[in-house]
């Protein structure tokens, strides 16, 4: 199965997602796409040897469909079986969705159903959760929204900051995702729980 990835920052999902498709694994990654021409992912990945690409969004201003249009043009000459959202911070229309439906992944450092969208730390923090995590989710229409491909679960320390949390999540992050993909290419969508 051939792999791209979608990142606007950093890309340490990206960076495990890559190094998790070897040896037996039924997946390799294909693309590693930014819509920031800044990323640090994009050094990233091709310090790992995977093609790179870059759709700016901001050379859209107003025109999302514009955007959207170069993202599927850019994707397609890769001819990806499975995108996987990985740290993407551009909100994707239903247009866009509907041609990849089935077969687009994302990571959502929050227990899904709770805490849609953003600063799902800091709104952890503030409910007085016990527990948090981070789900991998199939893309649909609605945001953050898809059937549950997989959670990892921790555990909320007394003194945890957002940034703490998020620091502590990441790694659980790296493992759910990469451990979803292993099975999401093999064909199995049975969810992956780390407790
Ligand atoms: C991670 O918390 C991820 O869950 C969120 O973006 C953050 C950075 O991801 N979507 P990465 O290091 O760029 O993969």
């Amino acid at each position: 199965k051939r792999v791209a990835i979608l990142i606007s920052g950093g890309g340490s999902n990206m960076v495990a997602l890559a190094q998790s498709m070897t040896g037996d694994h039924p997946a390799r990654p294909v693309l590693v796409l930014s819509n920031d021409p800044d990323a640090g992912g994009l050094a990233k990945a091709r310090d790992l040897g995977i093609d790179t690409a870059v759709v700016d969004h901001r050379e859209f201003p107003n025109d999302r469909s514009a955007f959207e249009d170069r993202l599927h043009v850019t994707l397609d000459a890769a001819q990806p079986d499975i995108i996987c959202l990985a740290g993407f911070m551009r909100i994707l229309t239903e247009g866009f969705t509907a041609r990849y439906e089935g077969r687009m992944l994302n990571i959502h450092p929050s227990l899904l159903p709770m805490y849609k969208g953003l600063h799902t730390h800091q709104r952890a923090l503030d409910a007085g959760d016990v527990e948090h995590g981070c789900t991998v989710h199939e893309v649909t229409a609605r945001l953050d929204d898809g059937p549950i491909l997989g959670q990892a679960r921790m555990a909320v320390q007394d003194g945890d900051t957002a940034d703490k949390l998020a620091a502590r999540l990441l790694p659980l992050e790296h493992a759910l995702y990469s451990a979803v993909l292993r099975r999401y290419a093999a064909g199995d969508r049975t969810p992956v729980i780390l407790a």
